[in-house]
Order: structure tokens, then sequence, then C-alpha cells
């Protein structure tokens, strides 16, 4: 009796270790990225608009390096990442709201970086996600 109830304590020390182990290393995909509700059903002020082009010149000064130039996840600095980026052109990224790419872009997470100081207008952020709208195949 008194080594059964030894080997559950252990057993069960064993399996809440493991489950704990898998929960923290279990990489974050993009799918669980969550975005404020306030963020989701924000409204394109600039809609469509792409004025004299600074959607594209921020892209390509700021995003290119990791996302690559049509979006696809192949910048130069793309290989020394760890978290794995979606393809901005595709489906699933163009499928969520201005809103969400707003968020996602300008707030980021962990190694996607936060582009409030760098990309201070709200205009200019709204160019950015206009020209990523234009990445869309
Ligand atoms: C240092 C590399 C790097 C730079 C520079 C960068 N990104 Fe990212 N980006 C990432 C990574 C890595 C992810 C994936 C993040 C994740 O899923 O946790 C990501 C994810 C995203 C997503 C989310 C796509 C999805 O899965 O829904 C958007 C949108 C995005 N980036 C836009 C931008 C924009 C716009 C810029 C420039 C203003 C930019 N990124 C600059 C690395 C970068």
């Amino acid at each position: 009796m008194k080594t059964n109830l030894k080997s559950i304590l252990a057993f069960s020390t064993i399996g809440l270790f493991t489950i704990g182990l898998v929960a923290f290393t279990s990489p974050q995909t993009a799918d669980d990225w969550e975005v404020p509700a306030k963020y989701k059903t924000m409204k394109n002020p600039h809609a469509g608009e792409d004025t004299d082009g600074i959607g594209e010149d921020l892209y390509k000064q700021h995003c290119r390096s990791c996302h690559g130039n049509e979006g696809y996840g192949d910048g130069s600095k793309a290989g020394e990442l760890e978290t794995e980026m979606r393809d901005l052109s595709s489906n699933e990224v163009q499928a969520q709201t201005d809103g969400e790419l707003y968020y996602k872009s300008i707030i980021g997470r962990d190694e996607m970086p936060n582009f409030e100081k760098k990309i201070r207008s709200e205009e200019d952020r709204w160019m950015v996600i206009n020209y990523m709208r234009s990445l869309k195949e």
C-alpha cells in the first residue's frame, strides 16, 4: 500500500512536470496572436490611399529586411529569426481586418518589432497597411 501511494505521487509529479514543460516550451503560432477587440474593429481612415508612395517607402525601409520585397518572409534578416512569419501576401494574412494588421504591424510582439516610435504618424501607419494590401495575391 505504502509503495503504491509513493509511486502514484511520483508519477503525478512527473506528469505535471511534463505538462508544464510542454506548455512552456511549445512555440507560439501565428494563430494564437490575440488582437484586442478595440484594434480589431478599428476603422482605417485612409483605406485605399498610398499618398506619394509613403507606404511603399516605409515598408522598404522598415519591413522588407525580414518580410521580403513581396511579403513572402524571405528578407535578408529572415534567416536570423526563430519565429515563423506568415506570407503577408497570403489569404490568412489578407483576410484579417485593417485594424488587426495595424495592431500586429505597429504594436508587434517578440521578434515582430514595435514600430510606435519609428513610425509616429498615424497616417503613415495606415499607408503601410494599405501598401501591405497591395501585396495580396
Ligand atoms: C526583425 C524582423 C521583422 C521586421 C523588421 C518586421 N517584421 Fe513583421 N513579423 C516578424 C515576425 C518574426 C513575425 C511573426 C510574429 C509572430 O507570429 O509572433 C511578423 C509578423 C508580422 C505580421 C503578422 C502576420 C500574421 O501572421 O498575421 C504583420 C502584419 C507584420 N509582421 C507586418 C510588419 C510590418 C508592416 C513591418 C514594418 C513596419 C514589419 N512587419 C517588420 C518580423 C519582422
